[in-house]
């Protein structure tokens, strides 16, 4: 067979099948060009799992009639103003979602530029681009994508029921809502409200926690212990739950580097190492932290969505993670011995374990959880139940792997001791 070259519709369709793996995909694209355009709302409507009709509406500096044609080109993009990959600052730099989304559905664009005296409206339907037309927009950018996958019945097969598409997309929203607290954000599924969420007042942190309440549930708000730590180049900020917060997987740790949601292993690791004194091998925290790093020194270029990223220092970063979160985590465990009676530390301890989990190997944990909350008296500091607990037996062992709704298979690597 000769080699040839492949028409740009198929081109777009083989790229659109690695960024747009399903309507969540498309709606985390869309929202994340709605947060780049400076939205202080953004406003999604899902309908059939986001599958017959997803539309992401924001008030952001909108586009011109121009702007739109060539938002839908491939490769083209306003965040590379210099062609500097490095200092990436946008969530997004490739120029391949609207292209993408466009090559396999019905997209429909509509956008006021600010101070602009009209809006504008363009069509691409499964890869044909159709002509502006003038169109009722009073500002920022309406985006529908309609039928997503009809060009590409394969890919309509992997698609689970509408119930699921949903929540996946809901689960986009929130992870960006999370790193946004500034922003309102509402989500409206086959007409049902399912998400409000209102803009946030007060300082980061402040904000933060009330965005992060409203997310993640009132529990989470009122067991986080606050996180700041800086290191040259990197700060980890957020909130972290208390031990007894825990939960049977590690889906509930919300992780972003430079305001963008990440599942990455290095990070994982590191929360893992930070608590593993602390709760059983099969229990995991909650948390929601923080990385702002110098752009030149993480790589956002290394996967397709992006779920994935590579530090320049990793030893740096997991260090900052895994010392940030035992201090504070001691702190909190030094603070609640010498303000809680027996009575509550004997009411909270049962918590900290799975009932019937881990059975053999929870002895030596158990007497490390009480530490945590033992009265002052009992302790021989702060640390004591982090740094040098007396027996650890099975801290010089891989612990398995654990299976993450949204990332595969992480194996978990061997707690680094000097945290
Ligand atoms: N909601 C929006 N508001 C304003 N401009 C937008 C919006 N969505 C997309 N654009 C413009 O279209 C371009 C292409 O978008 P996209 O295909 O997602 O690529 P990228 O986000 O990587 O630049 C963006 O660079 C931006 O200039
Ligand atoms: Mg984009």
């Amino acid at each position: 067979m000769p080699i040839r070259r492949l028409p740009d519709e198929l081109i777009s369709r083989i790229a659109a099948g690695e960024v747009i793996e399903r309507p969540a995909a498309a709606v985390k694209e869309l929202v994340e060009n709605a947060l780049d355009a400076g939205a202080r709302r953004i406003d999604v409507t899902l309908a059939g799992g986001g599958q017959r009709s997803l539309i992401v509406s924001d008030d952001g500096h909108g586009m011109s009639r121009s702007e739109l044609l060539l938002a839908v080109e491939r490769h083209a993009t306003s965040k590379l103003p210099e062609d500097d990959l490095v200092h990436i600052r946008s969530l997004g730099f490739r120029g391949e979602a609207l292209p993408s989304i466009g090559a396999v559905s019905r997209l429909r664009l509509q956008s006021r530029a600010r101070g602009a005296a009209e809006a504008w409206a363009l069509v691409v339907d499964a890869g044909t681009v159709g002509s502006p037309a003038p169109a009722a927009q009073p500002g920022g950018t309406r985006v529908e994508v309609h039928d997503l996958f009809y060009p590409v019945p394969a890919r309509l097969k992997f698609l689970k029921n509408a119930r699921t598409e949903s929540g996946h997309a809901a689960d986009a929203i929130k992870r960006l809502a999370m790193a946004h607290p500034a922003v309102a954000f509402s989500l409206v599924d086959d007409e049902r409200t399912v998400l409000t969420l209102p803009t946030t007042l007060g300082d980061v942190a402040e904000q933060r926690l009330e965005r992060l309440g409203r997310v993640l549930g009132r529990d989470f708000a009122d067991n986080a212990l606050r996180v700041d730590a800086e290191r040259p180049g990197v700060r980890l900020s957020g909130f972290i739950g208390l031990p007894t917060l825990n939960r049977a997987g590690a889906q509930w740790q919300y992780l972003f580097v430079n305001g963008r949601p990440v599942r990455d292993r290095l990070l994982l690791g590191a929360v893992r190492g930070a608590y593993q004194d602390l709760l059983a091998r099969d229990r995991h925290p909650m948390v929601a932290l923080f990385l702002d790093i110098e752009p030149a020194d993480v790589d956002v270029n290394v996967h397709p969505t992006k779920a994935e990223v590579r530090f320049r220092d990793g030893a740096l970063v997991r260090g900052l993670i895994v010392s940030a979160l035992r201090h504070t985590l001691a702190e909190a465990g030094h603070r609640a011995s010498t303000t809680v009676g027996i009575a509550t530390v004997e009411a909270v301890r049962p918590a900290f374990f799975h009932p019937g989990g881990n059975a053999g190997g929870s002895q030596p944990r158990l007497a490390d959880a009480m530490r945590f909350q033992a009265p002052s008296g009992m302790s021989a500091g702060p640390q004591a139940g982090y740094d040098a607990p007396a027996s650890r037996p099975e801290a010089a062992t891989p612990v398995n792997g654990s299976s993450y709704p949204l990332g595969g298979n992480y194996p978990v690597d061997v707690p680094d001791p000097q945290g």
